[in-house]
């Protein structure tokens, strides 16, 4: 039985990742490791609870102690690292938790694998989940990001995501450790935070409340659907190649104007509502500081080496994605109230 350690799995794409896993594959016993910040919500595994395959530890990856004994007491074979502060905006207000999370954790998670694992790396693996952020941003008549672009951060976050980019390379350079590094674009889907564009907006339109629209809503972004995220992961780390990086993206570039046009007609459609009724909700705000312009991402790399292509059309996604909200309104009410905090203390009494 190999031990993988999934870290930020109780998180949007994490938890699809740990889904995934746990069906796959039940001779592999699957380690969610989550500190469950607010961005942590382990009801979205509510499905694994009891499987033999799966355990949940709550620890903090920015905690050296605790997570040395992980890797002490468990023998972690693989490690897919998805832990992360992920918000934007939140590192405007807030760098520190940041690069405590985001960097520090990293360098906790790599330590102890190299210690663990004594440079003895046969079948072991550390992969490095990233984002496209970490390149900067594109001109509109630029092309897209490849695996060669230069890294040009411009926010908190996504300087700390290219830190800890820039560590995991540097514990594969020094030490040998095996590591495989993935950036991908903008994922959508079920299970993502009401503070990132697309759950925020559908919970907005619900309650006809005004939807903040950034700048003028020229930015481009190229959303890729999480389970499309979460297979490229599980081929990556088990096809890809160490020492190697691939980026991961939807090759479907959306201005945010034109995306939230679309989402307000599906969700005024499902709603029973006059189609672009909600319309009137678009409010124009003051610009996210620093907000790159554009990211796009080629993913030729990943197809080439390994076959994988997304499969889902965007507005077949969007349409699914619409629907699951409308139909989890529990969720999202759960979510915004704050009780879905509650459900670690439920299930396993601390
Ligand atoms: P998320 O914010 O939904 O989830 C992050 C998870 O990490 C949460 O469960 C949270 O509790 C956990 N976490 C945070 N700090 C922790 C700590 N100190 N110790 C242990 N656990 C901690 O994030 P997401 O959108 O699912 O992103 C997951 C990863 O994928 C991140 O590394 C992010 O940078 C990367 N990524 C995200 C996207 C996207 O569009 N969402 C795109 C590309 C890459
Ligand atoms: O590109 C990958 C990245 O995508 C991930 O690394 C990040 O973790 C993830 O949060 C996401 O970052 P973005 O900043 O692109 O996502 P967000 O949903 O916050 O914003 C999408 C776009 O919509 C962006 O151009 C900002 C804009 N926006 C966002 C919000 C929340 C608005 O106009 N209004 C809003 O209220």
């Amino acid at each position: 039985m190999r031990h993988i350690l999934i870290t930020g799995g109780a998180g949007f794409i994490g938890s699809h990742v740990v889904r995934l896993f746990v069906n796959k594959y039940p001779d592999d016993e699957i380690i969610n490791l989550d500190k469950l910040t607010y961005a942590g919500n382990l009801s979205n595994l509510s499905d694994l609870e009891g499987k033999p395959n799966y355990k949940f530890i709550k620890a903090d990856i920015s905690d050296y102690d605790a997570i040395r004994k992980i890797f002490e007491t468990l023998k972690i074979d693989g490690v897919i690292h998805l832990a992360a502060e992920s918000h934007v905006d939140r590192s405007i207000t807030d760098p520190f938790s940041f690069a405590k999370t985001n960097v520090i954790g990293t360098l906790n998670l790599l330590q102890s694998a190299k210690d663990a694992w004594r440079e003895n790396y046969e079948g072991k693996l550390f992969y490095h989940i990233s984002t496209d952020e970490v390149y900067g941003a594109l001109n509109f008549n630029e092309s897209r990001f490849t695996e060669e672009t230069r890294y040009d951060p411009h926010s908190p976050y996504s300087a700390s995501k290219a830190s800890s980019d820039h560590f995991v390379r540097a514990y594969h350079d020094t030490y040998g450790l095996p590591v495989v590094l993935s950036n991908c674009s903008n994922n959508y889907g079920p299970y993502q935070f009401p503070e990132k564009l697309i759950p925020l907006f559908i919970n907005n339109i619900r309650y006809n409340k005004p939807l903040p629209v950034y700048g003028k809503g020229e930015n481009v972004r190229d959303w890729l659907y999480v389970e499309d995220h979460a297979r490229a992961i599980d081929l990556i780390f088990h096809r890809g190649r160490v020492g190697q990086t691939y980026n991961i993206g939807g090759g479907n570039e959306w201005k945010n104007i034109d995306l939230i046009k679309l989402l307000i007609k599906t969700t005024d459609r499902l709603l029973g509502r006059e189609m672009g009724a909600s319309e009137k909700l678009i409010t124009f705000v003051t610009d996210r500081a620093g907000h790159d312009l554009r990211y796009a991402i080629d993913a030729s790399k990943l197809r080439n080496e390994l076959g994988w292509t997304p499969s889902l059309q965007f507005e077949e996604g969007i349409d699914q994605t619409v629907r699951w909200y409308l139909e989890h309104q529990e969720w999202l009410d759960s979510v915004t109230s704050g009780e879905y905090q509650n459900y670690y203390r439920r299930m396993y009494g601390e």
